[in-house]
């Protein structure tokens, strides 16, 4: 028997009639006067624990309180028949205590770990007894078997773990970079990599061939609950393929995941053109688990109510209903036709601008299909290919629709030159459920094609050799042709696992705001630091 415990909860099931020492946290505490029973966890699951009055121990079990971290030696015996509790993983058992220690007291809880009435704020601040919830724990756990058997496959696939700097240099992600001050450099900063991107370039330049590794991946942009400022990625390259390489393997990675941590066979994997996606489903991350409600084009946008015209008619009047209309109004600038009219006609119409109105379009859908819950069961994955290389950002600027390294598709080279934005990208995007999940593309390896793609995004040549000279240098030393690919881990884990915020497959995520509320996180740093960093040097020479 080991110091502290010689089995682990869920064992005392095959351990009838045994004495067993088990460790871990009281989580509940009943005291009905000739017995005490306490339900006591470790990370396998809990078990009941019964104290009798007779038992020398009888009084400490009385003053235990939720969170103390207590050991009990003790012998596992079935429980009489009516006692038995089928929720519970050991529910027909229980352990009769010879022996209680306990290793630390808890202060009174802030709120039990569970309950539903607790706000996110409070979790996170605690997040420490936050995780100690079996769906938390069962999250970060499932979130591991998910890596070991990406790592597993892609290993055997001749892949190479490799690691890239964190301290980097800007990379294109086309998001806000987070800098890092240099000490030794004042006045120069690192950025936080966004991704491995150039890195994992070089390392096909380098003849590494097949490259993977988890990274985390820093930007600073607007979040939400399928985003945070720092997030892990599966990123991997490969040299010597084209799409269907990158494709097939990813396909078959994937479906190795699903089947080694679900059980959960995936079938063909559909591969969907970015404008076909658009005009059916009015986003270029569809969720194919919502059946009709199709998109009809014909002068205006319309979707069609057909099979939902009895579940939709109890949303009439609701003020959820009402709401969600007026913000998919205000948000894309269309008109929703109103419902009661809707319903005669069978359809509900979006005037607007067309992409607003399929944008509108795709929400309205979602928020049906969730509302009167039609959202079949299961997963839907796909890919989405034949993306424009570039697109119009808010201010009509032309940008990478994926990043400024991704290849035009070698029939729309001519394209480049005259009608940038017609050009289509070797890029591809997996979909699970309506997620984006994965994205990627075949590279530029051509110094010339590269050039021409700067110059279109408006870089100058000096500043496309400052920003990315390193890569530019390298590929001229024999760059093999080469693409990858990147999950967003986080995500990928989420859709798994059916949740609708990666907050709750990451131990410690930050809050909407970017604030992590355990530590206190960002916060103001010392004065000595500033100064190190000659900040304060001229405040100081003031006074
Ligand atoms: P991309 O920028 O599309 O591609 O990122 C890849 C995947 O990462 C996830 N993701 C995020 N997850 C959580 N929080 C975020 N802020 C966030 N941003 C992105 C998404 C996305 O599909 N270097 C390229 C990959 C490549 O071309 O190989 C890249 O990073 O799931």
């Amino acid at each position: 028997m080991g110091r502290y415990r010689s089995h682990y909860c869920i064992q005392a099931n095959n351990n009838v009639g045994q004495a067993i020492k088990v460790a871990g946290w009281v989580e509940s505490v009943r005291d009905i006067g000739k017995l005490v029973f306490f339900v006591l966890r470790d990370i396998t699951g809990s078990l009941q624990v019964t104290v009798k009055k007779d038992s020398k121990y009888f009084d400490k079990a009385k003053e235990l309180s939720l969170g103390d971290v207590v050991s009990v030696t003790g012998r596992i015996a079935e429980r009489p028949e009516k006692m038995k509790n089928p929720k519970m993983k050991t529910g027909s058992v229980e352990l009769i205590c010879e022996e209680l220690e306990v290793m630390s007291k808890s202060d009174r809880l802030p709120f039990i770990p569970g309950d539903p009435n607790v706000t996110e704020a409070t979790r996170l601040k605690y997040r420490y007894l936050d995780l100690r919830r079996p769906e938390m724990q069962r999250n970060l756990i499932f979130r591991a078997k998910v890596m070991n058997a990406f790592r597993e496959f892609l290993t055997s696939k001749g892949f190479i773990e490799i690691e890239t700097p964190y301290l980097a240099k800007s990379t294109p992600e086309g998001s806000r970079d987070f800098l890092v001050p240099s000490r030794l450099h004042p006045g120069k900063f690192y950025a936080l990599a966004q991704s491995p991107q150039l890195y994992k370039q070089i390392l096909m330049v380098s003849g590494f061939d097949r490259y993977f590794q988890f990274p985390r991946c820093f930007r600073d942009e607007d979040l939400r609950g399928d985003r945070q400022p720092e997030f892990t990625q599966l990123d991997l390259e490969m040299s010597f393929v084209d799409m269907d390489d990158v494709m097939s393997l990813v396909e078959d990675a994937v479906k190795h995941v699903f089947k080694k941590t679900m059980g959960i066979e995936i079938k063909e994997i559909p591969r969907l053109d970015y404008e076909h996606v658009i005009e059916k489903y009015g986003t270029d991350k569809p969720d194919l688990r919502i059946k009709g409600l199709e998109i009809v084009h014909d002068g205006s946008v319309k979707v069609s109510l057909e099979g939902y015209e009895e579940k939709v008619k109890d949303m009439i009047g609701k003020k959820s209903f009402d709401n969600k209309m007026k913000s998919i109004e205000d948000n894309y600038d269309v008109k929703v036709s109103r419902f009661k009219q809707s319903i005669a006609n069978g359809f509900v119409q979006i005037e607007g601008e067309k992409l607003d109105s399929l944008a509108a379009a795709n929400e309205l859908r979602r928020f049906i299909a969730y509302a009167t819950n039609s959202i079949e069961e299961g997963f839907k994955v796909l890919w989405v290919v034949n993306f424009p290389l570039f697109e119009l950002n808010e201010e009509g600027q032309i940008t990478s629709a994926h990043h400024p390294f991704t290849s035009p598709r070698d029939e729309d080279l001519e394209l480049l030159d005259k009608e940038p934005l017609r050009v289509r990208a070797k890029s591809y995007d997996l979909v699970i459920n309506g997620w984006e999940v994965a994205g990627g593309s075949i590279r530029i390896h051509k110094p010339e094609i590269q050039a021409k793609v700067f110059k279109i995004l408006g870089m100058s040549e000096e500043e496309y050799k400052k920003r990315y000279g390193f890569l530019l240098e390298a590929f001229k030393y024999g760059v093999p042709p080469h693409g990858g690919i990147a999950f967003g881990l986080d995500r990928f884990v989420a859709v798994m696992l059916g949740l609708n915020s990666i907050r709750d497959v990451i131990a410690f995520p930050k809050t909407k705001d970017g604030v992590d509320l355990m530590t206190g996180s960002p916060s103001e740093a010392p004065e000595e630091y500033l100064k190190e960093f000659r900040w304060l040097k001229i405040e100081k020479s003031k006074d």
